[in-house]
């Protein structure tokens, strides 16, 4: 049962695009980063990223630190737990978006991560977001690969919170590879992806041999994300 529920949110939400063989993102590739990073301190950007592009990120990928406190990170995780209890890790195909996890739809919530589920849409959302919340349960050596979520099955806004680990996210820009931005998602932060960075950017969870943000290696260890997602918009009628 757990099966058919995963490989189904898989079919729903993700849509994996490889990169051209001929763009390495590795840890070198990765230079100096503008002289004031004051408005954007999580984010590092590559030197191709613009001026204007830079300032679209900014506003289009936000991450706000300490979303949760320990508590509520906490009472998450005692319930998500029990849920995760009996299900295993999938290591599936190579050409699977994601690689070393497991994941779950969640309609309902105890009183208390309720509370923290409204204020997250309320925080990050204009518009309704899908009933359901994604739970996505990644391993220590799990990570997930550039894909860009479905736009048949999801609207224009993704935030999500990050339980039990500091880890690394990428954006590249699909039509130029090389203009791509690096994100310290810290432990118990919010990040809401809309807009730009969710329709012209693929996103990744960087593998721990190559996560590291400002010349730092960022340990990943096992991580959970809460993920919210506003609905896709109705079709055109005719
Ligand atoms: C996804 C995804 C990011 C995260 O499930 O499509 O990109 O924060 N997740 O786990
Ligand atoms: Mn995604």
């Amino acid at each position: 049962m757990v099966f058919y529920i995963a490989k189904n949110i898989r079919a729903f939400f993700k849509h994996a695009i490889p990169l051209s063989a001929t763009c390495s993102h590795s840890a070198r590739s990765i230079c100096s980063t503008p002289t004031d990073n004051s408005n954007s301190p999580n984010l590092e950007f590559s030197p191709e990223c613009d001026e204007a592009m830079r300032q679209m990120l900014v506003k289009d990928f936000q991450i706000h630190k300490d979303f949760i406190n320990v508590e509520e990170e906490n009472n998450l995780l005692e319930e998500l737990e029990l849920k995760f209890k009996r299900s295993r890790y999938q290591y599936d195909h190579w050409d699977d978006a994601i690689h070393g996890y497991r994941e779950t739809e969640k309609p309902t919530w105890n009183k208390e991560n309720d509370c923290v589920i409204n204020r997250l849409r309320n925080f990050a959302f204009s518009t309704t977001t899908m009933q359901h919340v994604h739970v996505l349960d990644l391993a220590e050596n799990g990570h997930i690969k550039p894909h860009l979520d479905s736009i048949k099955f999801c609207g224009n806004t993704i935030s999500g919170i990050s339980l039990l680990t500091d880890s690394v996210m990428r954006l590249i820009h699909i039509q130029r590879p090389q203009v791509f931005v690096t994100a310290l998602l810290p432990r118990r932060s919010l990040y809401i992806m809309k807009d730009s960075a969710r329709y012209e950017f693929n996103h990744e969870i960087l593998n721990n041999s190559e996560s590291f943000f400002r010349g730092e290696q960022v340990t990943k260890t096992r991580r959970i994300s809460v993920i919210c997602r506003s609905p896709p918009p109705p079709p055109p009628t005719s």
